[in-house]
């Protein structure tokens, strides 16, 4: 029996895991303390200079990213440790030339980001969302870190964020006959990607979530407006997309006003 540590990849996630919580490391990105970030028992910072001298694609890109901001320590020796924030720290990586199991990967596990981004293992709870919790899906899915806002695709544009959804969500791509212009202020106009109590991870599970966009109007003799036309009674059969009425809300290859 060897009396060496063996760093398989399982130790490394749940030795980590058991640490998180457990130190407060400083962590501070403009006047911002945050909880520790990943720990790898007997691994020490490095510093970015390091991991770029075997990683130069995801370094090219870090400089526009806001996580490139984040530091954990201010030793000027080492420099910025952003990359370490989420890989955790990196010597004994280095030190074996680069193997697996000696650094973190977040795509396996998203618990690296929730060390920081509490609040979102919460909303993934909710009782709709992504399945990110069991580890079918990562935050890393959707999310590329090491460059702008990191949603991704490049940049910060609503395209970026549609095309991200549409690669899974196929049948929402179109290109519609009609589309609904809602479409362009991107999917998160109604959904909450995070997880939500609505069906479907709307924002709202009824006509509100239509009438932030599409004023109601009452008229002199009460009648009730919504797109120019009278939904006093259609409105009391329930949400604006059920059968009959709007089904095809994210575009239409047969009917304008989205019904089929
Ligand atoms: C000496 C070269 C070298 C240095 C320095 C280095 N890496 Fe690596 N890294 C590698 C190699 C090679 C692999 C691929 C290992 C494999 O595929 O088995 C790797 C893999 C990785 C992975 C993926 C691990 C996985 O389980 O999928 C991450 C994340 C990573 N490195 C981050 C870093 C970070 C952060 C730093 C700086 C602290 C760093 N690396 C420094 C060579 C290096
Ligand atoms: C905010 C968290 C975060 C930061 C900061 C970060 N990464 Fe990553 N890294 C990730 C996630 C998530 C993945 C998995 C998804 C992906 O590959 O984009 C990953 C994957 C990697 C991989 C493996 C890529 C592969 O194809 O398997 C390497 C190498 C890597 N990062 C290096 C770096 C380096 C170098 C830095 C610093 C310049 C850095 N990372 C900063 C979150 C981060
Ligand atoms: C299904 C896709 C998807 C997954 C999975 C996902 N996100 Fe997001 N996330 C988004 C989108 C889209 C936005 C932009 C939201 C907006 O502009 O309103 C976003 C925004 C964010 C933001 C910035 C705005 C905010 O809400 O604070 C953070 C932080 C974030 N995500 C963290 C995470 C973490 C951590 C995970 C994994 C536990 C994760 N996300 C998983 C799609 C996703
Ligand atoms: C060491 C702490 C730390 C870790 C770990 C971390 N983040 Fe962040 N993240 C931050 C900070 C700080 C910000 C800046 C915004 C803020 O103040 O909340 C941020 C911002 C974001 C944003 C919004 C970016 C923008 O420009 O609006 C997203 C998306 C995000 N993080 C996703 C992730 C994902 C996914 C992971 C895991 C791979 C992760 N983060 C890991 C600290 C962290
Ligand atoms: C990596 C693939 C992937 C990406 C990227 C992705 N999703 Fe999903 N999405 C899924 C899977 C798989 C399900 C089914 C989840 C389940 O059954 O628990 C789902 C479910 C959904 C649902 C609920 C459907 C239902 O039947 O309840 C909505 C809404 C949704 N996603 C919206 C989005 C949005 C918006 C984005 C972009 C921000 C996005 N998704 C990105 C894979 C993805
Ligand atoms: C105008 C609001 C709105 C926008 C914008 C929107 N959706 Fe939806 N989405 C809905 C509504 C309402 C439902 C519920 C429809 C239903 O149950 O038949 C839904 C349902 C879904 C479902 C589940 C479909 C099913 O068959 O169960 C997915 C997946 C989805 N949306 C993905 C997306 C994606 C991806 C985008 C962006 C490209 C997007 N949505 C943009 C309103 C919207
Ligand atoms: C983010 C804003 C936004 C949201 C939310 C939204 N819409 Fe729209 N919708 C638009 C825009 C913009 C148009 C095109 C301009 C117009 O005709 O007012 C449009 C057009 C329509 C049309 C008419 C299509 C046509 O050309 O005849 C219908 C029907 C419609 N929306 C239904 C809905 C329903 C139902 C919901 C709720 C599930 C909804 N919208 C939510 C922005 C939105």
């Amino acid at each position: 029996m060897s009396p060496q540590p063996r760093w398989t990849k399982s130790t490394l996630i749940f030795g980590g895991a058991a640490l998180w919580g457990a130190v407060l490391v400083g962590c501070v990105m403009v006047n911002r303390t945050m909880l520790a970030p990943p720990a790898i028992p007997g691994a020490a910072l490095v510093g970015n200079k390091q991991c770029a001298e075997c990683h130069e694609e995801q370094t090219a890109r870090a400089s526009s990213a806001t996580h490139a901001k984040v530091a954990l320590a201010q030793d000027p020796k080492l420099g910025p440790t952003s990359c370490e924030a989420c890989h955790g720290p990196g010597s004994l990586h280095v030190k074996a030339g680069g193997s697996k199991g000696t650094i973190i990967n977040p795509q396996k596990n998203s618990e690296t980001c929730f060390s920081c981004h509490l609040d979102k293992r919460g909303t993934f709870m909710l009782s709709n969302s992504h399945q990110v919790l069991n580890g079918k899906m990562s935050c890393g899915d959707c999310h590329d870190p090491h460059e702008g806002n990191a949603l991704k695709g490049s940049g910060a544009s609503i395209e970026n964020e549609i095309e991200t959804c549409t690669k899974c969500h196929t049948a929402q791509k179109g290109p519609f006959v009609f589309v609904h212009n809602a479409m362009k202020e991107g999917c998160t106009a109604c959904h909450n990607p995070h997880g939500s109590v609505n069906a479907k991870m709307l924002l709202a599970r009824d006509a509100n979530l239509c009438l932030r966009c599409h004023l109601q109007t009452t008229s002199t003799n009460g009648t009730i407006f919504a797109g120019g036309e009278d939904h006093r009674t259609r409105l009391q059969g329930g949400t604006c997309w059920i059968a009959g009425c709007h089904e095809t809300i994210h575009g239409s290859y047969s009917s304008k006003p989205l019904r089929y």
